[in-house]
């Protein structure tokens, strides 16, 4: 069958690289982007583009009809710490709007879906270094709680309505295209674009909150490897941990600072450091490395010297 996939959040940080990927796998017409902002100009002019909001069912319904989706990756939402100022919008869009689209996937016969979920899903109580794929979730943000209740919601379309429900828990994630959108973890992209323009950067982070993160390439690799599996190799509807690199702000400055002669960190911690300090340090990922081959590319040193090679371009 001819699959026709639609990228919802396709402007944002993840959406700009992956739609990308995708039309270089499925073809450029094959791939629609859409979103309500206006992309990057490779995803804008690389294929088709739809303004769409994922709140406005009938929008939904009329994409899907003129393009004949066969399969969607889910990307909007709200991330932790704007979701903490706008808890009500944070739940509309991350719930409902994964709601809306699980409902419309069951109308339209839409059988695959994409959605990811987060390490913000674990909370205080969760063991902090290797957490287990099954442990302890108590978050306390308002956006690990939205995506907790995602989680459940995959899974029920899943066993209820047959829907080939597939999600990842990312880490925080680093890339050298697309600016973050909110996250705790936008710490780990500025840090690059200050020390290049400043030879300084003041982090809101605490230099000792060592948290997941992940290189983007290898979060679009797990993200394609995932839904690319044979739906047998899948037995988790929830959502999978996977690992890339655990490190603290110190450690990426003191990483960076071999690339950027005189590059100096200061910390500044925030309201963004409690949202830190809820989440765990290191992630054990051996589900997803065992049922479908998960398999992370980049270390800190890797990843260091490829965003700032990038960036200098
Ligand atoms: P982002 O904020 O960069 O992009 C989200 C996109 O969704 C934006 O382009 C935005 O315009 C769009 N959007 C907002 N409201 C919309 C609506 N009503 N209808 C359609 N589009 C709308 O986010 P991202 O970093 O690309 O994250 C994508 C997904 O991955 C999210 O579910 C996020 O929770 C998850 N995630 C991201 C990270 C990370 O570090 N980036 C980590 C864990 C999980
Ligand atoms: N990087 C994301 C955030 O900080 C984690 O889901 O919100």
């Amino acid at each position: 069958m001819n699959e026709v996939i639609l990228v919802i959040g396709a402007s944002g940080q993840i959406g700009t690289e992956l739609v990308v990927r995708l039309r270089e796998m499925y073809g450029e017409s094959n791939v629609i982007a859409a979103d309500i902002i206006i992309p990057s100009y490779d995803v804008m002019e690389g294929g088709p583009f739809e303004l769409l909001d994922i709140l406005n069912k009938k929008q939904i319904h009329n994409v899907i009809e003129k393009h004949k989706v066969t399969q969607i990756y889910l990307l909007a939402a709200l991330l932790s710490a704007t979701a903490e100022h706008y808890p009500k919008a944070a739940w509309e869009l991350n719930v409902t709007g994964l709601l809306n689209i699980l409902s419309i996937c069951e109308k339209h016969n839409i059988k695959k879906l994409f959605w990811p979920s987060s390490i913000a899903v674990f909370g205080p109580r969760t063991p902090k270094d290797n957490t287990p794929q099954v442990t302890i979730m108590d978050p306390n943000t308002v956006y690990g709680i939205s995506k907790q209740a995602g989680e459940r919601w995959c899974e029920y379309y899943h066993e209820h309505q047959g829907i080939d429900c597939r999600s990842i828990r990312y880490p925080g994630l680093i890339g050298y295209k697309a600016t973050p959108g909110g996250g705790t973890t936008d710490y780990a992209v500025h840090i690059f674009h200050e020390a290049l323009k400043k030879n300084s950067y003041d982090c809101f982070l605490a230099e000792d909150t060592t948290l997941p993160m992940m290189y983007m390439p290898d979060a679009i690799d797990a993200t394609i490897k995932l839904m690319e599996s044979d739906s047998t190799k899948i037995s988790v509807r929830s959502s999978y941990n996977v690992s890339g690199v655990s490190f603290s702000p110190s450690d990426l400055a003191a990483e960076i600072a071999k690339h950027v002669q005189g590059f100096e960190c200061t910390y500044t911690p925030d309201e963004r450091q409690q949202l830190a300090k809820s989440w765990p340090r290191s992630i054990d990922d051996s589900v997803a490395r065992e049922e479908w081959g998960w398999q992370p590319s980049f270390d800190l040193k890797h990843m260091t010297s490829d965003m700032l090679a990038n960036l200098r371009y």
